[in-house]
Order: C-alpha cells, then structure tokens, then sequence
C-alpha cells in the first residue's frame, strides 16, 4: 500500500524500536504492524519480554533482543487469578530496568542508521519516561477499540458506591451504566474483580498515552467515526487508524501455539455458512461446566461446529477430559475440536457461518473482516465493551446474556445461523467487510493514516 520510491528513501537507514505486550493478542498486532512498517522501508528491532517469546525465526528481517521479566515467578497464577491488572502492573515493574539498560544500550550503538522512534504497547505504560529520559520519541499502539478507551475513561472504577461487585439480586443489574450507557451494570461487573487495580492501571495507561508523541489504532475509521471524533478531542497527540492490521499480510506469523491446519480440508467439505466456529481466545478461561454445556449445546443444534479447546482453557483439566461420555464419536464429522486454529483462514472461509466469541479485539475485528456475524460471550477486560458494540451499536451479533447454558446457546446460534435477524446481521457485516476493503484501498482513510504515520515518524 503507497510505497513509492521517495518514501522508501527517506525511511531506508531509520530504525524503529518495538516493544509488545506478552500475550497473544498484543503480540499479533504489534508484529503486523511491524511488517507494515518494514514494507516502509523501516528497520525494525523488537525487544521482547521471556514471557510468551515470538517466534524470532518467523521474522528474519528483524533484531530480536530478550529481556528478563521474571515474570515466571507469577504465570502459574495465570489460569487462578482473574486480575488482569495484577499480571500487568508487575510486568510495568519487573521490565522497567531491563528495558532501560537494553534501550540504552541500543542507542549508543554506532550504525549507519538513526533511530527514529519507540513504539510500545500502551500496556507497557512505565516506557513513556524511559523513552523521555532518553529523549526518544514514543509512539503507542493501543491494540483495543476506540469505545474501550473511552468506556474505560468513563467508567467510576474509584466510586463509593461499588457498583463492580453487583449481583444478579440488585435492582441495577440490568440498567444501563449513566457513565456510558452502551454498557449495562452486569457487563462491567465481568471487566474487572479489582476495580481500585483497573481505575489505577486505566489512569497510568491514558496518562501515558496523553504524554506520547501519538496513538496506533488497531481499527478503520468508518467503524468508529463518532469514537474518533471523541478521541481526538481528548487527545491532543495524534491519532492513526490504519487497521485492521492483518488485513495487509496473509496469516499470523505470530502465533505462540502451533495452528492446527488439517482443518482447512475439513471445512472444504461443509455447505456454505454452516459451520458454526467457537473459540474464546488465548487468555480466557471456563469452568468444567460450562465446557459441558457447550458441548451439549454444540451436540443438541445439529450444525457442522469447529470448536477451539486450548490445552489448559477448561479449569482443572488438561484439554478434553470433562467433555460429555462418547462426545467425540458421537459427533463423528460433523464436528471438529482443534487446541489452535489458523483463526484469519477460517473466518475467510466460505463455510464458516458465525464466530461464537469472546470478544477479544483482533477477533472481533478478523470477524469484521471476513463478514461472519458473531455470538458474544465476553469473559473479562475489553471484552464485555466489544460485544456491546457488536451486538447493540454496529447489530452484528447477538449477546448471550446469561452465560453458558446449553438452551440459551441453542437459541443464540439459531438467532443467528437461522433467523431473520441473523440475516440481516449478515448483511449489515458483510457491508462492513465492503468498507474495510475500501479504507485499505489507495485513497481509502486507514491507507491515508499509514501515509500519514510514515512520513510523522520520518519527520522525527
Ligand atoms: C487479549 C484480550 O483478551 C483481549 O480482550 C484484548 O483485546 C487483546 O488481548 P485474546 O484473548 O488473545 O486477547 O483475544 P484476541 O484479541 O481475539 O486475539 C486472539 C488472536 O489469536 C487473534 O488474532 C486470533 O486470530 C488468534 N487465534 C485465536 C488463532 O490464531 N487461533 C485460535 O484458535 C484462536
């Protein structure tokens, strides 16, 4: 997209630096906004926690440096403690000195090239005044949607009035959030079990990003006009919305766990949009029975289904062990369990019906992408403000509202896969997939704010 000889000159001996967040779905978007860049005509060096490692081999024309995170000492609380703001709060403690002393030493190597900027995740917001302190412009990637930053902004996480612990008995359960009334009372509750921990890490990461000298977005323009307006009101740095990022390469290079590819020959042979795909992310965890309850629901509504169990996801078992007695046999062909599927690919699928989801961003958006209307089911952080979006503001999905139980599920995938509505979510996305191709096409907004990213990051 927009490469021409001039950019490439000027961007030829600049460097940049990047710094991801060690989970899956902060790991995929910075590295393919690392090749975008690279396609630039930018060097690029990652510098990289121990925790969850690329895979450097897939990306040789990058440096890779690894710094210690000693984050080991905690990742066996990972599948107990609910706390996201925990894990992150640590990792913005443990890398601050190994990140220093690696970026320091980066600097001060000679080279024919200079380099022009940092980008970090906002996650990693401790990086703003070590870039600062070594005067280094720092760019963010803010891998979530417009909406979650501005639902975070809004939310009363410091409130006396404890309105993140309600439960289903209190009258506002089911009322609309004043702050931000896309969200409901029982959806915040899933953000967070620590609102004094978000309210703190939300404050360091907006702050952070306010300090910046400017903000990457995963998403398109058209998706979240009103958002962006917001946005760029409050803030003042600049603001580039070039996504959906893997739309510019083919597959993830990125995945930390080996995909599962016989698959793709399996969905060769089903019908068109009947295949019903489930998969709930990288970090997200559920209980065994919900796990039950999903199998009987997927063995109950008679669909082809594709289902992703990642090792370790079902608490208190290893992979497939507490599913319903005889499940795999009796299901035979018509439904598959992988541990990790090439997700991009299968939602490209013209056999693929719908994304039952939890709403991680990057697969909100690769559904977006590929027009696959989706089923919500949110389990924490961004993910409740996602499925609001798709279900009540863009209408591309349907919310399950009460958690998994096996008739609520039937009649969510049937909404969907087999109802009127279900139809007119399909076209309302499939109309979305029309503008993300023509955002990315040359003149098209998201190809605009690449050129325009370039030639910020040139001007440094
Ligand atoms: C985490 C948070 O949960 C999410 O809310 C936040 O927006 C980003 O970080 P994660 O659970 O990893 O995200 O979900 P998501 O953002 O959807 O990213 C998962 C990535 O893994 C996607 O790019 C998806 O394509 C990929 N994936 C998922 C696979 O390649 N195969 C799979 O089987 C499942």
């Amino acid at each position: 997209h927009g490469n021409n000889v001039t950019d490439l000159r000027s961007t030829t001996h600049r460097r940049i630096i990047m710094f991801p967040l060690p989970f899956q779905g902060h790991i995929n978007p910075m590295l393919q906004l690392a090749n975008i860049l690279h396609t630039h005509g930018f060097k690029i060096t990652i510098i990289h926690a121990e925790y969850n490692s690329p895979n450097s081999s897939n990306y040789p024309h990058f440096t890779f440096y690894s710094i210690k995170d000693r984050f080991s000492e905690i990742a066996d609380q990972l599948a107990t403690n609910r706390d996201a703001t925990f894990f992150l709060k640590y990792l913005n403690e443990s890398c601050v000195h190994p990140f220093k002393n690696c970026l320091a030493g980066l600097l001060a190597e000679p080279g024919d090239e200079t380099v022009a900027c940092l980008i970090t995740d906002a996650g990693f917001y401790f990086t703003q005044a070590v870039a600062d302190e070594l005067k280094l412009p720092r760019i963010v990637l803010r891998t979530s949607s417009l909406g979650c930053v501005l639902a975070y902004d809004a939310l009363p996480w410091h409130s006396k009035k404890d309105c993140f612990h309600l439960s289903k008995e209190d009258s506002d359960y089911e009322a609309s959030v004043p702050e931000y009334p896309l969200l409901k009372f029982k959806e915040i509750v899933k953000i967070t079990t620590n609102p004094q921990g978000m309210g703190e890490f939300v404050t360091n990461i907006l702050d952070q990003m306010k300090a910046s000298s400017g903000i990457i977005w995963n998403t398109f323009k058209e998706l979240e006009e009103t958002d962006l307006q917001t946005i760029t009101q409050h803030f003042q740095v600049p603001s580039f919305t070039l996504g959906p990022f893997h739309k510019y390469f083919p597959a993830s290079s990125s995945s930390l766990i080996e995909q599962d590819r016989t698959i793709l020959s399996w969905l060769d042979k089903q019908p068109p949009k009947s295949v019903v795909y489930v998969s709930f992310g990288s970090v997200a965890h559920i209980t065994e029975s919900e796990f039950q309850e999903v199998a009987h629901a997927l063995a109950n509504i008679g669909l082809p289904f594709l289902w992703v169990v990642r090792p370790g996801m079902v608490i208190g078992s290893e992979w497939l062990e507490s599913l319903p007695e005889k499940f795999e046999e009796r299901m035979g062909d018509r439904g598959r369990i992988v541990k990790w599927s090439p997700q991009q690919e299968v939602l490209a699928h013209p056999a693929t019906g719908c994304f039952w989801t939890h709403n991680g961003w990057n697969s909100t958006l690769e559904s977006v992408c590929e027009g696959v209307p989706m089923i919500c089911s949110p389990c924490f952080v961004d993910q409740p403000v996602n499925a609001r979006y798709v279900s009540d503001a863009w209408k591309i999905g349907v919310f399950l509202e009460d958690g998994f139980e096996r008739v609520g599920i039937e009649t969510a995938i049937k909404r969907v896969m087999m109802d009127k509505e279900g139809e007119e979510m399909r076209e309302r996305i499939t109309c979305l997939k029309k503008t993300v191709n023509v955002s990315l096409d040359k003149g098209g907004s998201s190809f605009q704010s690449l050129n325009n990213l370039v030639d910020y990051i040139s001007s440094f």
